[in-house]
């Protein structure tokens, strides 16, 4: 539920795709670009996030980028996705909204029919740009309303508070997508309480700070909002200096809906299974942590009731 399309542009894909746009890289070599995936903050790590995404030009390149990161994830025995883009990261270098959103569906449909993954998708604003360019881009989005299950806010999150985004979230309420948004990453757990005050967010992507706020983890516990941890992004973004200081553990003993996540796998270190894979030998993740984490991701998603049910039970009898 936490996994940015952009963010798993593995370099091999990137030297590929910019090879045939040609678009010059600042890296001379696969080897180099990963050797520069070495971040200090959100911010250093965007910064090279979308310089990468300058490759993307043609459906075919976000067809390419969906189709390898569905095989990546159904490798890692996957069975649903529910996946972010950020349109504005490529409509305002000029590609077309069409484009992106096209290229990323067909993608998803052929995930399904060969890979046997369901998906949805879920547009996110970026909020180091206005909440004038994120009301354009939902416009934008309207034609394809079937095709993007829900509404997201990401980018630099320190500086711009949730509250700035009420209206364009409203208005994506009233067209009925769901609504996350990233908080508590790098920003105060009062952004968690703006997410769900203020844009009504059912889920809230990371929100790892609200254990900074005794009064905040009473709420989310009590109404079981899901957080959407990402505890190998932590990392490598140094929210947290390594993974045994990682909370996830104590947010499950406090009662808080917590999942494990990727957020941007080709830099962070990871897919999902190498996320459990950490907290196992780093947190000490036992059969009934995990057996809880993916109980609460399939009750945390947007798959429709009866589905949910029926994964829930399959979950049930695998443990
Ligand atoms: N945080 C905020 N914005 C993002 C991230 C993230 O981890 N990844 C891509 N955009
Ligand atoms: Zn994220």
């Amino acid at each position: 539920m936490h996994i940015h399309i952009e963010g798993s542009l593995e370099p091999e894909l990137m030297f590929e795709i910019a090879g045939r746009n040609g678009i010059a890289l600042k890296y001379a070599s696969v080897e180099e670009a990963r050797r520069a995936y070495d971040f200090a903050d959100l911010q250093s790590f965007l910064d090279v996030y979308y310089e990468a995404t300058r490759v993307l030009l043609h459906e075919r390149d976000f067809y390419d980028l969906t189709w390898a990161y569905l095989n990546k994830a159904s490798a890692q025995g996957v069975r649903h996705a529910e996946i972010f883009f950020d349109p504005q990261a490529h409509t305002d270098r000029g590609v077309a909204f069409e484009t992106v959103v096209t290229g990323i569906r067909r993608a998803l449909i052929d995930g399904e029919r060969r890979l046997g993954i369901s998906s949805h998708l879920i547009l996110c604003f970026l909020r180091h740009l206005s909440a004038e360019e994120a009301m354009e881009t939902l416009r934008q989005a309207l034609p394809y309303r079937d095709w993007i299950v829900g509404v997201g806010l990401d980018s630099t999150e320190v500086g711009h508070p949730p509250t700035e985004f009420e209206a364009v979230f409203e208005e994506a309420g009233r067209h009925g997508f769901r609504k996350v948004a990233h908080a508590g990453e790098e920003g105060p757990p009062e952004y968690i309480w703006q997410a769900l005050d203020d844009l009504k967010a059912v889920r809230i992507d990371h929100g790892v700070r609200c254990m900074e706020d005794p009064r905040l983890v009473e709420r989310l516990r009590e109404e079981q909002v899901p957080l959407t941890v990402c505890p190998l992004s932590n990392v490598k973004l140094r929210v947290f200096r390594s993974i045994d200081q990682h909370p996830l553990k104590r947010m499950l003993e406090a009662g808080l809906c917590a999942t494990v996540n990727s957020d941007d796998p080709a830099y962070f270190g990871g897919y999902v299974a190498d996320n459990l894979q950490a907290i196992k030998d780093g947190l000490g993740f036992t059969r009934e942590d995990f057996r809880k984490v993916a109980e609460n991701s399939f009750r945390a998603s947007f798959i429709d009731e009866a589905e949910k049910e029926r994964l829930l039970n399959e979950l049930a009898s695998y443990f």
